[in-house]
């Protein structure tokens, strides 16, 4: 690789560099902005959420019944029916639909309502029609989006996030709005409960999870997919912000959404490369969750596409295909957002002669014909940016152990982390390198309990089900 190159590409690299004094200042950081969530009932830019969800319990997995799920978080809307078999067991049938983009930006709540009530309808037309007309079947509703909580079928969004932005549903209740399109088209279907996807991924799991078998207590319940996010079990008098008339008769404890997308936006610790800056800029919310577009899968192309537009601007890349059409680079290469993590995750492992897949790959998405040298380039920034996510990933995860671990001074059992999402489930060492970065925060510092990493599939569905089970 010529020097200038080396040595541009060389400092990219470093700023994208994560060091084990970073991960522990961060975790405590992390540690202080969920007590401040947490005691704090209007939401804020400099904390998390820290949303209470009035699920008051973790299933035992011997829950039973037929539930439905409704599940809006990312580009598809996903309608399920699940029967729990009460022995850790489920079956699920599910449909997935496309949303089509003007309904994410640009048009009304009602309109996108109207769609996924329309959804929810084929899917019962086309697997149980035989509740379609008589029985009121309970639908969990998986929303995955941050939204103010005040009671298991009651929220409002509070903002949207993931390249979602319909201004008149903020402040709205989404559990009516839905509720009101599927009574529009006479669908008789009761929406007892609103679960954010992470909740849902920790519920779903801890039904799953055969303790005996696995020795392990799930404490986490985490999304590495488009977005990112986190909900764990907190004993309520952590919970200061909480009204104690609205906590049902009992209750210990409640699960919260942590919507640790929001941790850090007023970047007191977190890295923030000029690269990080392009890409929140390009967002539709611009200086709010700022982990998320550091992690998630939505934002590690974007984030490889500034950095490589930069390098392209100094003159250092893409020189000879620049002049060889005569002043111009093929114009996929300026589109925001179209390189995804899914591409990222073959460019991450090639190991080819001369990076020829990677060659064939750019080819094909960017039309970006390219030689050994940027695809050399091409790599090490895709590893530089990925690497980071996943160290950075393990923040919270070490920060909810450690916080969590007293709720377990009587059990011997090992801690679980049940994780959902493309990004933790298929990037190439994606999980070891989160566990890697646990290890080196120690959040269990003494002790001889294990730390796992489990995937937990298709578990908002699964989850939003056993929310509505208890409703
Ligand atoms: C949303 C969360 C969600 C996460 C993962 C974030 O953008 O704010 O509510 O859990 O994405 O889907």
């Amino acid at each position: 690789m010529n020097a200038t190159l080396e040595t541009a590409v060389n400092e990219i690299v470093d700023q994208f560099a994560i060091d084990k004094e970073f991960l522990v200042e961060a975790t405590k950081l992390f540690h202080e902005s969920m007590t401040t969530g947490l005691a704090s009932k209007a939401p804020a830019r400099d904390y998390m959420p820290m949303i209470p969800t009035y699920v008051t319990g973790i299933p035992s997995g011997k829950e039973k019944g037929l539930y439905l799920a409704a599940d809006l978080g990312g580009t598809n809307f996903r309608v399920c029916s699940i029967h729990l078999g009460g022995d850790h067991t489920f079956e699920l049938k599910q449909s997935k639909f496309k949303i089509p983009v003007d309904l994410m930006q640009g048009s009304t709540a009602d309109d996108l309502f109207e769609f996924l009530a329309e959804k929810v309808k084929a899917f019962l037309d086309q697997n149980h029609a035989e509740h379609a007309a008589q029985d009121k079947l309970k639908l969990g509703f998986t929303f995955s989006f941050p939204v103010n909580q005040t009671a298991l079928n009651r929220g409002t969004l509070i903002r949207w996030t993931k390249g979602f932005d319909l201004p008149d549903l903020v402040n709205k209740d989404v559990v009516e709005l839905l509720q009101k399109h599927m009574t529009l088209l006479g669908i008789k279907v009761h929406v007892a409960a609103l679960a954010n996807d992470t909740v849902g991924t920790l519920l779903s799991r801890a039904y799953s999870n055969d303790i005996k078998k696995t020795n392990a207590n799930t404490v986490v319940g985490a999304i590495f997919g488009t977005g990112t996010n986190g909900a764990y079990y907190e004993t309520l008098e952590n919970i200061p912000k909480l009204d104690k008339e609205d906590v049902p008769k009992g209750a210990k404890g409640m699960v919260i959404n942590t919507e640790w997308g929001s941790f850090d936006n007023t970047l007191k610790i977190l890295p923030n490369t000029k690269y990080d800056q392009l890409v929140d800029e390009e967002t539709a919310n611009v200086g709010y969750h700022l982990f998320e577009k550091r992690i998630s899968g939505m934002f590690l192309g974007e984030l490889l596409r500034v950095a490589l537009m930069d390098l392209f601007n100094r003159g250092l890349i893409f020189q000879d295909l620049y002049k060889a059409r005569g002043g111009s680079l093929p114009h996929r290469i300026f589109e925001p957002w179209l390189i995804s993590a899914e591409v990222l995750s073959y460019l991450q492992i090639d190991d080819s002669t001369n990076l020829k897949m990677s060659e064939l790959v750019l080819e094909n998405l960017l039309r970006l014909p390219t030689n050994h040298e940027e695809r050399l380039v091409i790599q090490r920034l895709t590893q530089a940016i990925s690497h980071r996510a996943a160290y950075l990933s393990a923040i919270p995860l070490a920060a909810i152990v450690s916080r969590v671990k007293d709720q377990y001074n009587d059990d011997e059992r090992d801690f679980e982390f049940g994780c959902d999402g493309s990004v933790v489930e298929f990037y190439p060492g994606f999980q070891q390198k989160i566990l890697e970065a646990v290890a080196l925060i120690d959040p269990l510092k003494g002790s001889s309990k294990k730390i796992h990493l489990r995937i937990a599939k298709d578990g908002s569905g699964v989850g939003a089900a056993l929310c509505a089970s208890v409703a």
